[in-house]
């Protein structure tokens, strides 16, 4: 185990991974639950960690959000393990920590606490090397619970939006990265930009794309994720897209962008 300062470091054999972007609808959640799901479709042990209160990802794997079983908040609060807020799913080998609307409270009850932002990077240690890969899905915001996302992750994937804004606080969100590898993380890194809701036909979305590509030459996703109406109806019925229409562009594309993640040495099909 290495550490940095006195904080502890060990990730252990888990790539954790922090889906960032402090502009909402641009894919975040939806990513979180399919990545996840495809990463456990192709052999994978997953956790995927719901840390927005809104609780999209919660909801999008079908979980109960009401109920007294400990979820992000109690972890990040230290009021609970996080063994204790392991809930299996419908998905073979992915487990969730559920997010409930109570954790909008942590935003701003842990602003005076002590080592605020590497809770959630403390709480996954007796974790690390049951899980191959851990995504955290993070809010809207760059507050606290983004921090704690970023501080526990060693990499940053940024969902964006095909559209005429898409830029719009990248530069911002990329200086709080910097910040926080700087300050806290070393290790961390933008591992991959990933263009969501994306129609080639248009020409905004392709120009869009190589405006990205001219941001982020190296980090850009081969695979993008196309605009598909599946990929938005499944939550309603509390399933990945791959459990609620497999042959669907949405669950195709999420199946590639997995295998393109994998390392090639991993890549068995
Ligand atoms: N590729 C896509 N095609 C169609 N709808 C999508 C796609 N990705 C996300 N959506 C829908 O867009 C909305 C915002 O997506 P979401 O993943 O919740 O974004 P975020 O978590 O960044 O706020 C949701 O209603 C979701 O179902
Ligand atoms: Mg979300």
């Amino acid at each position: 185990m290495t550490t940095f300062g006195d904080l502890p470091l060990n990730r252990g054999g888990a790539r954790v991974i922090a889906l960032v972007n402090q502009k909402g609808g641009v894919g975040k959640s939806t990513t979180a639950v399919n990545l996840g799901t495809a990463l456990a479709l192709l052999g994978k042990n997953v956790l995927v960690i719901d840390g927005d209160p809104q609780g999209n990802t919660t909801t999008g794997f079908g979980v109960e959000k009401a109920g007294a079983l400990p979820s992000t908040y109690e972890i990040l609060m230290r009021q609970a393990g996080i063994e204790t807020a392991l809930r299996r799913t419908e998905v073979e080998r992915l487990d969730l920590v559920p997010a409930t609307i109570n954790l909008a409270g942590a935003e701003i009850e842990l602003v005076s606490e002590l080592s605020r932002e590497t809770r959630l990077r403390e709480a996954l240690q007796p974790l690390v090397e049951q899980y191959e890969y851990v995504l955290v899905d993070s809010p809207p915001s760059l507050g606290l619970l983004t921090i704690n996302a970023l501080v526990a992750a060693s990499e940053a994937l940024i969902p964006v939006q095909a559209e005429y804004y898409a830029l719009e606080g990248l530069s911002q969100l990329t200086r709080v990265i910097n910040r926080v590898r700087e300050a806290l993380n070393p290790p961390l890194h933008v591992s991959g930009v990933l263009v969501t809701m994306y129609d080639g036909r248009t020409r905004l979305a392709v120009e869009v794309l190589e405006e990205l590509a001219r941001f982020f030459p190296q980090q850009m996703f081969k695979t993008q994720i196309p605009r598909n109406v599946r990929l938005s109806e499944a939550p309603s019925y509390g399933k990945p897209v791959m459990l609620f229409d497999p042959k669907s562009r949405g669950a195709q594309a999420y199946m590639s962008l997995a295998r393109e993640m994998l390392e090639p040495a991993e890549l068995q099909v």
